[in-house]
């Protein structure tokens, strides 16, 4: 199944169906249409990225449906709870520190300490989170690097048969993408601007909101921002013959050697789902000292996975 659907009361219902069973829904908010997936199942959130042809993972937004939720996710300091009293549901986006070490979130996060979590304003939205009863994760509805979609028909254009199901909500009242502000320090930071402004963030906070410096539109590489995880065992990439005290990780066919394999047949999408919790567990094996990983073919999502295993390995 997949094509445009209207959001009604039965459609949504099925779109839950969807999301819980590993599949993606195009969906509206008020800002922009979202791909969303359900935030635990990290081969559905690896088929995002491919969707997409996103070229490296980014952190994607969280959605959820009850404000209060923000907590069970996030270390939110009362900055965050206030302005989420305030501005939500609504086109405010936080990233904050992650409240416990969940390995499922870890490819929804991009491996960092962070999450990033919004309550959109939109009442399909907000129904769709509760029928399927998990937070939805989803970037804009649209290829990388193209723009973002507003209407069901934009996202039909942009990414074609690969959602299972896009339910129309007509068109997005806000437009552009929500307002992403960085509280993961004491200083309030924007990293991008949306739909709520910097002057009414820095009223409300009663302090100054600084500008990440850069293009508003791609805000600071995450990955140079903020630590990414990375094994505590010395890790080595591009391994053909592992050592003996060394935990082998392959990718593809012929490695009866390995220990474990990202996926045997081959698929870069299925490697993506496994690469963050193959990575945790090759740390954790007390077997082993080291790890070693296969080549891992530089395209597709395969070089999302070589960006992340090159600031691993040492
Ligand atoms: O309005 C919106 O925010 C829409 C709707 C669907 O909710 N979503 C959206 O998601 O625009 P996306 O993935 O297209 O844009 C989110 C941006 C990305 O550029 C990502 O790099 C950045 O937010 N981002 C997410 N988490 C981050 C983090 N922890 N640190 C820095 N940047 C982050
Ligand atoms: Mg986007």
């Amino acid at each position: 199944m997949s094509g445009i659907f209207k959001a009604d009361t039965d459609n949504i219902k099925r779109a839950g169906a969807i999301i819980n069973g590993g599949g993606l829904v195009a969906f509206p908010t008020e800002t922009v249409y979202g791909l969303g997936a359900n935030v635990y199942d990290r081969h559905a959130v690896a088929a995002i990225f491919a969707v997409k042809g996103r070229p490296t993972f980014n952190p994607l937004i969280s959605h959820i449906s009850i404000p209060e939720m923000l907590s069970e996710y996030a270390a939110a300091d009362s900055r965050a709870l206030f302005l989420a009293k305030k501005f939500w549901p609504g086109p405010l986006t936080f990233v904050l520190p992650r409240v416990e070490d969940e390995p499922s979130l870890d490819l929804v996060c991009a491996g960092l300490n962070t999450i990033t979590v919004r309550c959109p304003n939109h009442p399909v939205a907000l129904a769709l989170i509760n029928a399927a009863g998990v937070p939805i994760a989803a970037p804009s509805a649209n290829r990388s690097q193209s723009i973002s979609p507003t209407t069901a028909a934009a996202v039909l254009e942009s990414l074609g048969e690969s959602v299972d199901m896009i339910l129309d909500g007509g068109r997005c009242e806000v437009g552009v993408e929500s307002t992403i502000l960085d509280l993961t320090t004491n200083k309030a930071v924007l990293l991008r601007a949306g739909g709520v402004t910097r002057e009414e963030l820095e009223a409300a906070l009663n302090e100054p909101v600084y500008l990440s410096d850069g293009n508003p539109d791609k805000p600071t590489s995450p990955g140079q921002l903020l630590k990414h995880y990375a094994p505590s065992k010395k890790f080595r990439i591009n391994v053909i013959e592992p050592a003996a005290d060394e935990l082998f990780i392959a990718f593809g066919a012929g490695y009866g050697n390995a220990q474990m394999n990202l996926s045997p047949a081959g698929d870069l999408r299925e490697a993506a789902a496994n690469l963050f919790a193959f990575m945790r567990e090759a740390d954790k094996n007390p077997n082993y000292a080291k790890i070693a990983m296969a080549p891992i073919p530089s395209e597709g999502v395969g070089l999302a996975i070589n960006d992340r295993i090159r600031r691993a390995s040492r």
